[in-house]
């Protein structure tokens, strides 16, 4: 097989209709304050304990093409032993892996800050596809303040983000890439639509120049929405519209699906933003679907709290989420459902 073939056949699994991605990626810093906020013990046990009550979910096959994991995940097992990426496989679930190591300041740049982790990835990567990886995610982040992100701040991002990309493929990986930017601040969404629409144009002419082949990515970006500090929320046709609008002038057409995060938004109000975009835009050129990791698992947390015992309701609300989101990846999500299931 090609690299491009492989590439492509990671793609038709991923974009299987009705179906997106969950981010169960959290580094060790990350999980560990999730936890601590859900009263959970941060243990590499009760890790290997939460994910493997997510992959074991029944039905999470119906919704999930794909699955983000951080590095110690690869290595874990469920309880009858089976390594967890082969656990998904198994269901028909593409295994991905967090690659970034996280931000630092920019020097340059007051304020914006860079991913770090290229030095030595194409060698990782060999090693994180002998454990079954597919598909890698590599996040970049811009704060929205008056003056940031600065143009150096998106050039510098845009240029990594690219050169990660072009690794990734040159090894038969998938690369989603994730520009972010922040949902912190009280911006408006004129403001987050117009630095929105600057990162993207910058990330596809990296894109470009470091020869990425577009049909062989995800984008993972942040939907365009007013700052957390700045009320009321916009409505999910303001929200659609707005985020449709920013893709069309700068998203090729030639990229397969675009799977957004959910970037501190509340479960449903992702959700409903999701499908807005499907209800009201049918004949988008890309599959716009999720790779939510807070709006997906929020209340799975909270339910599991760490006990045995709440196992089959934390499952049960991880199936509504993903099913709520099945729904609005195909504009069929209604506010009423979210009830009657
Ligand atoms: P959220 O959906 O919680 O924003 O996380 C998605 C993600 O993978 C961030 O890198």
């Amino acid at each position: 097989m090609t690299i491009e073939d492989e590439l492509q056949t990671t793609i038709a699994a991923i974009t299987q209709p009705g179906k997106g991605i969950v981010a169960a990626d959290e580094s060790l810093p990350t999980i560990g304050k999730r936890f601590a906020a859900a009263g959970i013990e941060v243990t590499e046990e009760n890790r290997r304990a939460y994910r493997t009550l997510l992959f074991t979910t029944p039905g999470a096959d119906l919704f999930l093409s794909g699955v983000i994991l951080f590095e110690e995940t690869l290595s874990q097992r469920d309880g009858d032993g089976t390594p967890l990426p082969q656990l998904l496989s198994r269901r028909g679930i593409v295994p991905g892996i967090k690659v970034d190591k996280g931000t630092t300041a920019l020097p340059g740049a007051p304020g914006d800050l860079v991913t770090q982790g290229l030095d030595g990835l194409a060698e990782r990567l060999k090693a994180y596809k002998a454990q079954g990886a597919r598909f890698a995610k590599w996040r970049e982040v811009y704060g929205v303040t008056d003056a940031n992100p600065t143009p150096l701040g998106i050039a510098a991002n845009a240029e990594v983000l690219a050169r990660y990309a072009a690794i990734c493929q040159g090894e038969g990986i998938v690369p989603i890439v994730e520009p972010e930017v922040l949902i912190d601040g009280d911006h408006t969404l004129e403001r987050c639509h117009e630095v929105s629409e600057a990162v993207l144009h910058a990330v596809f002419d990296a894109l470009h120049r470091h020869r990425v082949l577009l049909e062989g990515v995800i984008l993972k970006p942040s939907m365009v929405l007013p700052g957390k500090g700045h009320p009321p929320r916009a409505d999910p046709e303001q929200v659609a519209a707005a985020t449709i609008r920013v893709l069309r002038r700068t998203v090729p057409a030639a990229v397969p699906t675009i799977n957004f995060l959910s970037g501190g938004q509340a479960p449903e109000e992702a959700t409903a933003n999701l499908n807005a975009m499907n209800a009201l835009f049918p004949n988008a050129p890309w599959v716009l679907s999720f790779s939510y990791a807070r709006a997906l698992q929020d209340p799975v947390m909270r339910l599991w709290a760490g006990r045995a015992e709440n196992v089959a309701a934390a499952q049960q609300a991880f199936h509504h989420r993903m099913k709520m989101n099945s729904l609005a990846r195909q504009g069929k999500w209604l506010p009423e459902i979210e009830r009657t299931g």
